[in-house]
């Protein structure tokens, strides 16, 4: 129920918030396809209210004075500080990661018994992971660019000079970010995928949001969170050196980020009146709805000529699969405790991550504590790899 000045008296329900009763209800999340935007473009209509300040006092919130200092020296470049010219056979990468990850990337006989993918062949499983890398990076590119103009509009709408500062060496970070994946895609990679529908959903509804700190909450606190805990992830298991190093590059820019988002959002949160929250924490769940149900990665599927509701059934029913898409909420959880957020409303966000199976995550350390974000010099200084 929304009053007059805008304020709910009450959280929504799940169907209201995500457009299904329940979390796991796979014909719902399927029926949600992607726009193919055949124009080549896609607009958001965006409202915000641009803040200008007279105060303009650096320091005045020391610890994003300090970030926004780390980020000046931080700062790398994406044709110049990785080595292009590695080769990369992305077959002979899908079989590597493979060998060197055996419980996340193969499935057992067992548990393809009976299934549509009991017949694949190598030949069959090698495709299939040459088109998740070219999607997952799709996915990648496309949120990198969801960040670049979010990140723009925070410099335009948040009301403190150190945010603004801050927000416009993320906006650079951003830029370069969508830069070295476009590259990687073209030149290394075999084919593009268009916007998630589900992604793309998330980032039209955070774009067009006119509050200052939804563009926070959406970006740097839900979709970084996530893409940070993924990039760790995948860096991990690569097998690619150039796809690694590149990663870490990123990740040492993301840790920045989700911490900016931490800073900006602490204080302010806790100024804000319950009904308030309350609105802050059904975006938070449907943020994480929306970027949970992406993982079913229906345009992979459809490519492979295969119905995804089959294959879901089957990773849902094998753990491994489970705990990584489980894992990709370790940096968002502790986060939204940090920003109490979980606690609020009697703990209704704390009920929807413990029936998401993600709640034990809220006992690691918050983003304020990352030591990348306030680490001294780049990353080619710094010979991160
Ligand atoms: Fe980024
Ligand atoms: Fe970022």
């Amino acid at each position: 129920m929304t009053t007059l000045d805008g304020e709910q008296d009450q959280l929504r329900s799940n169907l209201e918030i995500i457009g299904r009763e329940s979390i796991g209800d796979l014909e719902a999340v399927l029926s949600v396809v992607g726009r193919y935007d055949a124009e080549g473009f896609h607009r958001v209509e965006d409202t915000c209210r641009a803040e200008f300040t007279w105060d303009y006092e650096k320091g005045a919130k020391p610890q994003l004075d300090k970030l926004y200092e780390k980020a000046k020296k931080a700062q790398w470049n994406a044709q110049t500080d990785l080595d292009w010219s590695i080769e990369v056979d992305q077959e002979a990468v899908v079989i590597a990661n493979a060998e060197a990850n055996p419980a996340q990337a193969q499935w057992d006989d067992a548990t393809l018994a009976g299934t549509v993918l009991e017949k694949w062949d190598e030949k069959r499983f090698v495709e299939f992971g040459i088109q998740n890398q070219n999607w997952l990076l799709s996915q990648f590119m496309h949120g990198e660019q969801g960040a670049l103009l979010c990140t723009a509009k925070i410099v335009e709408t948040v009301p403190w000079i150190d945010a603004k500062y801050y927000a416009a060496t993320q906006v650079m970070d951003e830029a370069r970010h969508v830069e070295v994946f476009s590259r990687y895609l073209d030149e290394k990679l075999s084919g593009h995928y268009p916007m998630n529908a589900h992604l793309g959903m998330l980032l039209d509804d955070i774009v067009a949001d006119s509050r200052w700190d939804m563009t926070y909450l959406g970006m740097q606190i839900m979709v970084e969170g996530l893409a940070l805990a993924a990039f760790g992830f995948i860096h991990m298991m690569t097998t690619e050196p150039l796809l690694k190093t590149l990663l870490r590059y990123v990740m040492a820019d993301e840790a920045r980020h989700v911490a900016f988002g931490v800073l900006s959002l602490q204080e302010y949160y806790k100024e804000l009146s319950a009904a308030e929250l309350r609105e802050r924490q059904e975006f938070a769940f449907e943020a994480a709805i929306r970027m949970k149900d992406r993982m079913a990665m229906q345009e992979v599927w459809e490519r492979m000529e295969v119905p995804t509701a089959d294959v879901v059934k089957i990773m849902q029913a094998a753990p491994e699969q489970d705990d990584f898409q489980i894992l990709l909420f370790s940096k968002i959880v502790p986060n939204l405790k940090k920003l109490g957020l979980l606690d609020a409303a009697d703990g209704w966000l704390r009920e929807k991550f413990t029936e998401m199976g993600a709640i034990a995550f809220e006992h690691l350390s918050d983003s304020t504590e990352e030591e990348d974000a306030f680490a001294d010099g780049s990353p080619a200084e710094r010979q991160v790899v």
